[in-house]
């Protein structure tokens, strides 16, 4: 009972009202939409970017000299790796599946339980952590300070002699900031283009929004803007020891509290869930409606919505494959089998 009224608390929140006050809809629209198109990416700095394109695909960043940010959430793949969980150095097995990278700023915060304030905060930690990238950040300094093209890069871009990780984790935020999917056919029927959609897409995003889903995934990144208990009318079974947001606030009541995940792309970011135990958009729909909302969705109301969220697919970025400088003489070498 008491997880019910917290659902109803949440659906209840989400009135014209507060939506208004959000600057989410507009008061002379009619009918105002839960979910907004996401705006195409402006860029302010391209060297800065281009900078940050190259230290998201360079391995050496990494001990093994073969794990780039790209191996986990790769950009030909939606920008996940399409992993239950993600491999680390030492093909160690990874806590936590992998989100993707894409529509990120977006977000409210960084990681499922929201630890990294922003995208800047975020990027310093794959590099250092044992399981993912296992370097250090002095290491991956040391490292860039010996490939000359590099060095002068770095100069150009910060018009600076300093090459610290703080100017590795400014670049590649700048980078992240432009993997924005812009386009996608919700956005143009959202845009007012009505034929974007088919009656059967159409038939999914009512469902979704008369069912409650809304009450968690709204906004431009349908989701990232909050922090939700999984499992709130049925609990969630999983091996999986991660905590959610209760292993940053210490708060008992934040256990299994994660960061709404973006819907933005989903049909590319399989599988599902902070420990990817869904498979298919269809078996994530299923757990989702039971176990958020108590509803149990009938084979044809479960396709439609699965239709709909196919529908949330933009525009992938188009990068041109960045060409890394080679190492110097000097530089560090890997060590991908001690
Ligand atoms: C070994 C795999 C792996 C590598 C390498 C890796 N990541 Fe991740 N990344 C993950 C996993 C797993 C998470 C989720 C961790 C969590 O929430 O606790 C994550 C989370 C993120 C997020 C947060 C997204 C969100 O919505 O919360 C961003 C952004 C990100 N990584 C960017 C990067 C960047 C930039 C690099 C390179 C410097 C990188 N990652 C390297 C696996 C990896
Ligand atoms: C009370 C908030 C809430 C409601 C209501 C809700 N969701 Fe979710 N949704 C979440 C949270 C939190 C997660 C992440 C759970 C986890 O990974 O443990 C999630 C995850 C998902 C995922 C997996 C995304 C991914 O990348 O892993 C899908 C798909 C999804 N929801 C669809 C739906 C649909 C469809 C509905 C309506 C039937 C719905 N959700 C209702 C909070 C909610």
């Amino acid at each position: 009972m008491k997880q019910r009224s917290t659902f109803r608390a949440i659906l209840g929140g989400l009135t014209t009202t507060a939506l208004l006050a959000m600057g989410a809809v507009q008061a002379k629209d009619m009918a105002p939409e839960p979910i907004q198109p996401v705006p195409a990416a402006k860029v302010t700095h391209p060297a800065k970017v281009e900078l940050g394109k190259k230290l998201f695909f360079d391995p050496r960043l990494s001990r093994s000299g073969f794990i780039s940010c790209n191996s986990c959430h790769n950009l030909s793949m939606g920008g996940s790796d399409n992993l239950k969980t993600s491999i680390g150095d030492k093909w160690q097995k990874g806590p936590i599946n992998s989100p993707t990278v894409l529509n990120s700023s977006l977000n409210l915060a960084q990681f499922w339980d929201g630890r990294a304030k922003d995208l800047r905060e975020q990027a310093g930690g794959p590099i250092a952590n044992p399981g993912e990238m296992a370097f250090t950040h002095d290491l991956a300094v040391d490292l860039l300070r010996s490939i000359p093209e590099y060095v002068s890069e770095f100069k150009k871009v910060f018009s600076t002699d300093k090459l610290s990780i703080d100017e590795v984790t400014l670049a590649i935020a700048a980078f992240e900031e432009t993997l924005v999917t812009p386009d996608a056919r919700f956005d143009q029927w959202l845009k007012g283009n009505k034929k974007a959609l088919n009656a059967q897409e159409l038939r999914g995003y009512q469902t979704f929004k008369a069912s409650g889903c809304v009450a968690c995934h709204n906004g431009v990144n349908v989701g990232g803007n909050s922090f939700q208990k999984m499992g709130i009318v049925e609990p969630y079974k999983t091996d999986n020891p991660a905590e959610g947001r209760a292993g940053v606030t210490g708060k008992d009541a934040d256990r299994f509290n994660f960061k709404v995940p973006t819907l933005r792309n989903v049909a590319l970011t399989y599988p599902y869930f902070h420990d990817g135990a869904a498979d298919t958009l269809s078996e994530a729909v299923d757990t989702m409606g039971r176990l958020q909302l108590g509803k149990t969705f009938t084979p044809a109301e479960n396709a439609d919505i699965v239709a709909f969220l196919r529908t949330l697919t933009g525009k992938q970025p188009q990068l041109t494959l960045p060409i890394l400088p080679p190492s110097s003489d000097q530089t560090p070498r890997p060590k991908p089998f001690e």
